[in-house]
C-alpha cells in the first residue's frame, strides 16, 4: 500500500495506472474509520482495479466552535485498516497542500444546502463541496464511495457531479449500524457510556417512524410529532432538527410519497449525532 502527503505523487500514481487501463475507486474520509467506512472501502475494492482512500480533516467544512480541533483521529490505526482490507493508495496531504493562501474558490451547491444540517451548519457543505471537488480533481477516479448516513451529503454531492459535469459514478453506500442500532460514526467516540446508552434514541425513533408508516401512517407531521415525543422522554436528548423530505430534491414534504428520507440530528449531550431511514412509499 502505496501512502502519498503530496498532490504530484497521487497524480503520478494514478496516470501510470490510468495509462494501464485499470479502473480507479475513490473513497474520500476524514479518517478514524470504522466499519461504516470499511464497508466502503471494501465495495470499493471489488468494484474496481485501484482503491484510493483519503483521510484529511477539512477545516472549511467545520463552523465555529465545532469540533475541527478535536475531532478524533489516529492515523497509525487507519493506515493498518486500509492495508489489511487491500487499498492501494493512501492520500494523506496536510493544510497547506489543500488550501494555499491564495484560496479563493468555493464550490456551493444552491438550494439543497438550505434545510437539514445545512440549516443548523451554515457553510458546511459549501466546505464538503469544496474539498470534494478537490480531491475528485487530484484523484481522477472512475468512481467514488459515500455512505447513506450523511444522506444530505450524498445528495449534494450528486447534484454538484452532475452540474458540474465530472465523469465520476457517485455510489452511496448504506448505514452500518452496531447490534443495538446505533449508526456508526466517528463522533461516537465522544459518549460516556451513559450518553451512548441515550444515543440509541435516535435508531428507536427511526424504527418507530418505520412502524407508524407501516401501519399506513403518511403524514409527515403527525409522524415528525410521535418522534419528537419520544426523544424528548430522552434527558440527554436535545432535538436539532427532524425533517421528513423528498429523498433526491430534499424538499420538505406533507404527505409521504414516493423515495422519502427521514432524517435527523440530536444533541446527546454535547455530542451532534445524525441518523436516518430512506423509503420508498
Ligand atoms: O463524509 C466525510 O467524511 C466528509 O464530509 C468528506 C466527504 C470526506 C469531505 O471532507
Amino acid at each position: 500500500m502505496k501512502v502519498a502527503k503530496r498532490i504530484e505523487e497521487v497524480r503520478e500514481f494514478i496516470l501510470e495506472k490510468r495509462n494501464q487501463g485499470q479502473r480507479i475507486g475513490f473513497v474520500p474520509t476524514m479518517g478514524y474509520l470504522h466499519q461504516g467506512h470499511l464497508s466502503l472501502l471494501e465495495e470499493g475494492i471489488e468494484d474496481n482495479d485501484i482503491l484510493v482512500l483519503s483521510i484529511f480533516v477539512n477545516p472549511t467544512q467545520f463552523g465555529e466552535g465545532e469540533d475541527y480541533e478535536d475531532y478524533p483521529r489516529d492515523l497509525d490505526r487507519d493506515l493498518e485498516l486500509a492495508k489489511k482490507v487491500g487499498v492501494d493508495l493512501v492520500f494523506i496531504p496536510e493544510v497547506d497542500q489543500i488550501y494555499s493562501k491564495q484560496s479563493a474558490t468555493t464550490v456551493r451547491v444552491e438550494g439543497l444546502v438550505d434545510g437539514l444540517c445545512g440549516a443548523s451548519r451554515p457553510g458546511h457543505f459549501d466546505g464538503v463541496c469544496t474539498i470534494v471537488t478537490k480531491l475528485f480533481n487530484i484523484v481522477n477516479p472512475h468512481r467514488a464511495y459515500f455512505g447513506q448516513k450523511d444522506a444530505q451529503q450524498l445528495a449534494v454531492i450528486k447534484r454538484m457531479v452532475e452540474d458540474l459535469n465530472f465523469d465520476i459514478q457517485i455510489v452511496g453506500m448504506p448505514i452500518v449500524r452496531e447490534e443495538d442500532g446505533l449508526a456508526l460514526s466517528s463522533r461516537n467516540k465522544y459518549l460516556s457510556k451513559e450518553e451512548r446508552k441515550a444515543a440509541l434514541v435516535l435508531s428507536r425513533s427511526l424504527e418507530l417512524a418505520q412502524d407508524l408508516i407501516g401501519d399506513g401512517q403518511r403524514r409527515a407531521n403527525i409522524i415528525k410529532e410521535e418522534m419528537r415525543n419520544m426523544i424528548e422522554k430522552e434527558d440527554l436528548a436535545e432535538i436539532d432538527y427532524i425533517d421528513i423530505v423528498n429523498q433526491l430534491n430534499l424538499k420538505k414534504v406533507s404527505n409521504l410519497e414516493g423515495p422519502t428520507l427521514i432524517a435527523l440530528a440530536v444533541y446527546i449531550g454535547e455530542t451532534r449525532l445524525i441518523d436516518n431511514l430512506i423509503l420508498e412509499v
